[in-house]
């Protein structure tokens, strides 16, 4: 998988939700994409943000270091957020202002789903933004039915397995590489 993708441009992703072809063409099987960098993670993390709309939730699965905040950083930037995007570790959510408000979140130090109620998680994923929800499977009772998951396993060398599933418009699997930007 060659991928080449513009800076962040807020009209992207509206656009290509809004688009009832690209949404057709929606895999929801299972997928497994590598990447060698924190680079190419970073650009996963904007293809599978371009297939985002309102009311998406994403929940992120793997160990620590593993990536999950980078992954959603690439998502961030395919959604127009400007700002810099950092672990909410202690805070628990982070909300971002792109085409839609991204709400992200580290369930590692939640106890479980009433301490996330608590911290308005409810409210967040009902809303109209995007979710994206690190140590996702804390939370899995809270999850809606058709949530993205993403699970990266940390191989030799860098690299990383990237597992989807879920309805996600990205398909092909296979090595996420780099190519320069014209
Ligand atoms: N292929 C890769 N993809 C992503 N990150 C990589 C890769 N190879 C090495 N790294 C490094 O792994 C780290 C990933 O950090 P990140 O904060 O994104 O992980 P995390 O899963 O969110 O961790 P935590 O569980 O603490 O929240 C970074 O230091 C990054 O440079
Ligand atoms: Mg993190």
């Amino acid at each position: 998988m060659n991928i080449s993708i513009p800076k962040a441009d807020s009209r992207y992703s509206e656009e290509i939700f809004q688009n009832p072809s690209t949404q057709e063409a929606a895999s929801t099987e299972n997928q497994v994409f590598i990447t060698d960098s924190y680079e190419e993670t970073f650009e996963f993390g904007m293809i599978l943000g371009k297939t985002l709309g309102k009311g998406s939730v994403v929940a992120l699965k793997g160990t620590l270091g593993s990536g999950k905040t980078c992954l959603c950083a690439g998502i961030c930037r395919a959604l127009g957020v400007t700002a810099p995007v950092t672990s909410p570790t202690y805070t628990i959510v982070h909300e971002y202002e792109g085409v839609f408000p991204v709400y992200h979140i580290d369930a590692y130090r939640l106890s479980g789903a009433e301490d996330f109620e608590n911290a308005a998680g409810g409210e967040i994923l009902s809303g109209d933004g995007v979710c994206l929800i690190e140590w996702g499977e804390r939370l899995s009772e809270c999850l809606p039915d058709d949530a993205v998951h993403v699970e990266i396993t940390v191989l030799d060398g860098g690299k990383r397995e990237i597992k989807t599933a879920g309805r996600i418009g990205i398909s092909g699997g296979g090595r996420v590489r780099l190519q320069a930007e014209n």
